[in-house]
């Protein structure tokens, strides 16, 4: 054996892009389908499942006739700078292209806005206020005479209008899905796409701000968990060159003990397994070395303290209930319809009109699936075991 210790190719926690990251070819000619057809689309998935490396793969490898910009527009706080940031990457974004037309597009759009620069973090315009909403109305279908189609990834949409809606803001929130959804029915915006990404529940939020028809025609793209075949090669791919050894076997025990085959999971049983080998100076990764990785991945709380204060940060009213629901769940391994309504009907709570609408949320939000029939269980034995060490007593 080599003295010299190689570490697996993975890096956790930013979106996997290059060598490190496993494409799947039907989610991205599920995008470029829908796109084609002319849909919008949500696309909104339970945190850490992959969605941003995904929007970053689309918008770095564009169909033909497709120009594309992906941005996390997480810090915007009110509706102008909303529409000032889609003005931006609407610039960055043709500015970025040196495409026939669109070249011209853009010097006619530098003069006319007296734009003195435009980088990766911004547009910076002369001295003029601009009414970024109506200067986006001009632009689009300007945009779209060069022949080329726009797409706009806005990751963390979600959590923008969510945010918007929690600070007094709903009458922002409620315009700018006004304005989009105006823009999506206009002929003229047809070479315009947005896909609008992030893990809150979208539809829940716009429940909650009464206005579901304002994304009722967005197309939803779904993404989940690898398949064993595909976990099996980016398991294969994170250690291509590296020390440690896993032989088919230890890789379908790894997949057996997390269950629910997130990359995320992977990476970080693979840097765990990594580490206690390399403790051990044994690159045969074992089942005690993965019995080990599980255990060192769950006391490391980071990881998944997210997954609790979001649903506190979310439902503060409804955590009590929700998390009376987890908690008999991680400790019965299961949790019944019947012991759902009991716990609902319950004085303290008192859901018995609703509470089908939090079973159905915590299956959206990644933490239940439905097995069999009737029956809750936890997606994933990380987060199961997680909400035991959270909360080690039983509910009565
Ligand atoms: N297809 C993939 N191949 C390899 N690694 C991946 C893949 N998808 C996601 N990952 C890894 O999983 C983790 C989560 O990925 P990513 O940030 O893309 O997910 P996300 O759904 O956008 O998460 P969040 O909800 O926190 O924004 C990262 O560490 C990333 O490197
Ligand atoms: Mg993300």
């Amino acid at each position: 054996m080599s003295k010299q210790w190689t570490s697996p190719n993975t890096i956790i926690g930013d979106a996997a892009t290059g060598s490190r990251y496993l494409r799947r070819e039907h989610i991205n000619e599920n995008f470029w389908r829908e796109i084609k057809k002319g849909n919008h689309i949500l696309f909104v998935a339970p945190r850490r499942v992959g969605k941003t490396s995904i929007m970053q793969d689309l918008a770095d490898n564009p169909e033909p006739g497709f120009i594309c910009i992906y941005q996390n527009i997480e810090g915007v706080k009110s509706k102008n700078e909303f529409y000032k940031r889609l003005f931006d990457l609407v610039l960055q974004c043709t500015d970025r292209s040196k495409k026939d037309k669109i070249v011209d597009v853009v010097s006619r759009w530098v003069k006319r806005y007296e734009i003195d620069d435009i980088s990766k973090s911004g547009v910076k315009i002369k001295s003029k206020e601009l009414d970024y909403e109506s200067e986006l109305r001009n632009m689009i279908p300007e945009l779209a005479e060069s022949g080329h189609h726009t797409i706009i990834f806005l990751d963390e949409f979600a959590e923008v209008i969510n945010k918007l809606k929690k600070q007094n803001r709903a009458e922002d929130a409620i315009d700018i899905l006004h304005t989009l959804r105006e823009l999506r029915s206009d002929a003229d915006f047809c070479k315009f796409t947005l896909v609008y990404a992030g893990s809150v529940g979208l539809q829940f939020v716009i429940k909650s701000i009464d206005r579901p028809k304002l994304i009722n025609d967005l197309h939803p793209i779904e993404t989940g968990a690898l398949t064993e075949s595909e976990a099996a090669q980016l398991v294969n791919q994170l250690v291509v060159g590296a020390t440690m050894q896993m032989d088919a076997e230890i890789i379908g025990y790894l997949m057996q003990k997390i269950n629910h085959l997130l990359p995320y999971y992977i990476q970080l049983m693979i840097q765990e397994a990594d580490m206690i080998g390399k403790e051990q100076n044994n690159p045969q990764i074992s089942h005690a070395i993965i019995d080990a990785a599980f255990d060192r991945v769950l006391k490391k709380n980071k990881n998944f303290e997210d997954w609790l204060s979001r649903l506190k940060d979310y439902q503060p009213i409804h955590f009590p209930f929700i998390n009376h629901l987890l908690i008999t769940c991680a400790h019965n391994d299961k949790i019944t319809i019947q012991e759902v309504y009991n716990i609902a009907c319950d004085a303290k709570h008192n859901y018995k009109d609703d509470y089908m609408d939090f079973v159905e949320e915590l299956m959206n939000d990644g933490y239940f699936i439905e097995s069999p029939k009737h029956v809750y269980r936890f997606i994933s034995p990380f987060l199961q075991q997680f909400w035991l060490n959270k909360f080690p007593i039983k509910n009565d």
